[in-house]
């Protein structure tokens, strides 16, 4: 099946122009003016979308996301079959996955194991960001495999999470040089593990239990802290690092500094800590767990610094660390001790429609900056690009014909994940995908999933440096 899409208004990260696409075997294979249908060789295998009044964006990218991930005593509650659908029924065509072994894993095994929860089921197009929990001889062997012969070209590492990812120093430091000289990305969790671990423990004690302590027990110092120490491992290997879900001013501080000294960081905003504050986690009758995610949901004055980070690129991507764990069952694990709440904000269907209505809408970000935090940036830093990331001829046909005046209701009851809530309910969005396509083939309309599953591939990605 080839496509042709008539009409559309392109936005790309730099271009703004109408014209036609035509879409055979899996790419874009021409873009102009106009494109006639009787011109077209294959034209009873052909579909013709009108994408009049729509605008036609690149599949959006999301560079950080959690399917399989057993964290704090459960697993959470998505597969690729459910968070695929999630994905494309918000006009997201390829997410990063972040593969979380535990300390005793090997990296192989983990990496083969969530590899195969992902093939013959994913809609989604997919790769992931390998974490590194374990650090002996046999792992760094492991490792390096990992990265130059499955084209996984970003690792994963927590500052934060004691006992459970977090990561050495002295590891930290010998992945680092390691990753320099493969040419991988460090992406990295920036807070500080044992400022926690005691703050959480003085906090129990004083009888503070409940979800609303969640941010006290890890405020904007420790990020920064983490983000700040990140940075001058950086600077002292040369290794290039990328801080996920940077929440608050003082951290965006730390790596814009670090930056200024010639260390290549780059930052991640996520959809919960833009438009989500802190007064969301102390809602009464513990729906605040709903809200428990770190780094914690702040202060609202940090939302303002995080938008502004976009325009001025301070900030590069925006993904929404979708990690879903069930209110009923999951959350209240935590019920009576904040700290064995799950942690997560899920976010994946409803990230492009929040995005586009609290950044784009509400004059905070232009069209450009929106695509480009919210597809082309993943793609170039993560060694997608131009495969992934714009619309050009050669790329893939990965496309979103966006309705840019639709307006609908965010709700549990729409929601494609597994999840028993929606962190967004009752909220109004505008901006709904029309269509979504993954590499010319339609897997989306109007929220509903209509692709196929197992459709989704694994993208070979390149070193971005050396
Ligand atoms: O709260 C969060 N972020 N949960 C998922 C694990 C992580 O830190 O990314
Ligand atoms: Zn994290
Ligand atoms: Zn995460």
């Amino acid at each position: 099946m080839s496509l042709l899409i008539k009409n559309g208004r392109i936005v790309t990260a730099d271009d703004d122009y109408c014209a036609d696409i035509y879409c055979a075997h899996e790419t874009i294979t021409r873009i102009e003016p106009t494109i006639d249908s009787s011109s077209l060789t294959d034209a009873g295998n052909l579909e013709v979308i009108d994408a009049s009044g729509k605008l036609v964006f690149p599949g959006f990218i999301d560079p950080h996301v959690h399917i399989n991930l057993p964290f704090m005593g459960t697993n959470a509650c998505d597969d690729y079959e459910s968070a695929s659908k999630a994905a494309l029924a918000g006009g997201t065509t390829t997410l990063i996955e972040m593969i979380c072994p535990g300390p005793d894993d090997e990296p192989a095994a983990a990496f083969t194991e969530w590899r195969s929860l992902a093939e013959g089921l994913a809609a989604v197009d997919y790769t992931f960001h390998m974490a590194v929990v374990r650090f002996d001889e046999l792992a760094q062997r492991q490792l390096r495999q990992i990265a130059e012969e499955e084209g996984i070209k970003s690792f994963k590492v927590f500052l934060a999470y004691k006992g459970a990812f977090n990561i050495s120093d002295e590891n930290l430091f010998a992945l680092m040089t390691m990753a320099k000289e493969l040419g991988v990305m460090v992406t990295a969790h920036c807070e500080n593990a044992e400022a926690i671990a005691s703050m959480q423990a003085q906090l129990i004690a004083q009888g503070k239990t409940g979800p609303e302590w969640h941010e006290p027990s890890r405020p904007t110092t420790v990020e920064a802290e983490g983000v700040h120490h990140l940075c001058a491992f950086a600077e002292l290997t040369g290794a290039h690092v990328y801080c996920v879900h940077t929440s608050c001013d003082e951290a965006v501080r730390a790596a814009v500094e670090a930056r200024h000294r010639g260390v290549n960081v780059w930052v991640e905003a996520v959809a919960p800590h833009l438009v989500l504050d802190k007064t969301y986690a102390e809602r009464p009758d513990f729906e605040g767990a709903k809200y428990v995610m770190s780094p914690p949901l702040r202060e609202k004055r940090h939302q303002e610094t995080l938008w502004n980070g976009l325009r001025s690129r301070a900030i590069s991507t925006i993904g929404t660390d979708h990690a879903p764990f069930k209110f009923h069952d999951q959350k209240s694990m935590g019920r009576n001790d904040f700290t064995k709440i799950p942690n997560g904000c899920p976010a994946l269907q409803e990230r492009v429609s929040l995005i586009y209505t609290h950044g784009v809408r509400k004059g905070r970000i232009d069209l450009h900056t929106f695509v480009d935090a919210c597809s082309t940036q993943a793609a170039k830093l993560f060694g997608m690009y131009p495969r992934k990331g714009t619309v050009r001829v050669g790329s893939d046909a990965d496309l979103v014909i966006f309705d840019p005046v639709a307006q609908r209701t965010l709700t549990v009851e729409t929601s494609l994940s597994n999840l028993d809530y929606c962190a967004f309910e009752g909220w109004e969005v505008f901006g709904m995908p029309n269509v979504v396509t993954v590499r010319g083939e339609v897997q989306a309309r109007d929220g509903r999933f209509v692709g196929s599953l197992g459709r989704g591939q694994l993208v070979d990605r390149k070193a971005t440096h050396f």
